[in-house]
């Protein structure tokens, strides 16, 4: 299999980064760090999430700012739903593409969503069949795909059924969460070949966490086996409210310093991305995780 030319990009920092603070993100920060982000090139960009505020507080002005983003033409802002409630948000709120998730474990769709894997993809079904019929596209989440906080290791197996699940009732895509980022490259490719055998490898989408320092590896690992769309994170923000321990996704930033310098095309510009993870570090108070980004910054900063 020949190393993609082209990777999409796919940007989950408002959502899946900011998820996770603790302290309330003003609305206006996240409004400019999506048009910031549209700004770089990233031509899909998650803005946040219709789910129970009870459950993550920090989601709980998606709808604001899905009516003060500047919304770019060829731009997509999926939000994430995980029922009919969520979905009827999104339609409000004028989402034209949602993203549902369901998990390979059954302990973490508990804690994630308070109901088993059947239930959850049953549910997801129904709120995949009236999102479509709305005219909206639908993406399909799978968490703990390489290693569970809960229950330790999960088989490809599991993470396949999932996926032609999600694939079968209509999901355009399926992004591969390495939630709490235990995996390593060949239990990636391991993972990503038995699901294949399912779902085409073009229709997959690598989530992974960098708990473990290994999303880089893996991203690579996952390019050798054809797969061309990856989610990651400005400045490497995040983590999951229900994954102790976990970490931010990918940073953003070195996974375009990587697919630049093998001369993978994104549409992506570094400098421009910078901008947008210095813009949402200082309003953080936090440096960026990001190692590319850092040593980026460092050279931006003697040669300003
Ligand atoms: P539940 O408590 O079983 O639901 O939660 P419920 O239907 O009994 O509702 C409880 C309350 O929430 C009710 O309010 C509902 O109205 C309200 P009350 O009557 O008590 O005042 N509610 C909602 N409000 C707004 N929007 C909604 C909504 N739904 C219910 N959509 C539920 C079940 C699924 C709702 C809950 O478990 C939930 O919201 N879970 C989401 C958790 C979450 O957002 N996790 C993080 C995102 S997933 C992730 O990060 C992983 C990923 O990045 C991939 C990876 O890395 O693995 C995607
Ligand atoms: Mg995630």
């Amino acid at each position: 299999m020949k190393i993609p030319a082209r990777v999409k990009m796919v940007e989950v920092g408002p959502r899946d980064g900011l998820q996770n603070e603790k302290k309330s993100v003003p609305t206006e920060v996240k409004v400019q760090l999506i048009d910031r982000l549209a700004d770089a090139g990233l031509r899909v960009i998650e803005a946040g999430s219709f789910v129970s505020p009870k459950w993550v507080p920090q989601m709980a002005d998606t709808g604001e700012v899905m009516a003060r983003i500047d919304r770019r033409e060829g731009v997509t802002y999926p939000v994430l739903v995980p029922n009919m409630k969520g979905l009827e948000a999104a339609i409000a709120a004028g989402a034209t593409e949602i993203a549902g998730f369901a998990a390979a474990t059954e302990t973490f769709s508990q804690k994630n969503t308070n109901c088993s894997i059947a239930q959850s993809l049953d549910r997801q079904q129904s709120v995949c069949r009236a999102a479509l019929d709305a005219g909206l596209r639908v993406r399909g989440y799978i968490s703990v795909v390489l290693g569970c906080p809960y229950e330790g290791e999960v088989g490809p197996h599991q993470v396949a059924e999932v996926a032609q699940r999600l694939f079968d009732m209509g999901c355009y895509e399926v992004s591969l969460g390495d939630t709490v980022g235990m995996g390593t490259p060949a239990k990636t490719q391991r993972m990503i070949e038995a699901v294949s055998a399912h779902v085409p490898v073009e229709r997959l989408g690598g989530h992974y966490h960098d708990t473990y320092g290994q999303a880089i590896a893996n991203i690579l690992a996952s390019l050798e086996l054809g797969m061309a769309t990856f989610d990651s994170s400005v400045a490497g923000l995040g983590g999951c409210p229900y994954s102790p321990g976990a970490t931010g996704n990918v940073a953003s930033e070195d996974v375009l310093y990587m697919l630049d310098g093998m001369g993978i095309e994104t549409g992506v510009d570094m400098d421009a991305l910078l901008d947008a993870a210095d813009f949402i570090c200082t309003h953080l108070d936090r440096p960026t995780v990001s190692r590319a980004g850092r040593a980026l910054g460092i050279k931006r900063r003697k040669a300003a």
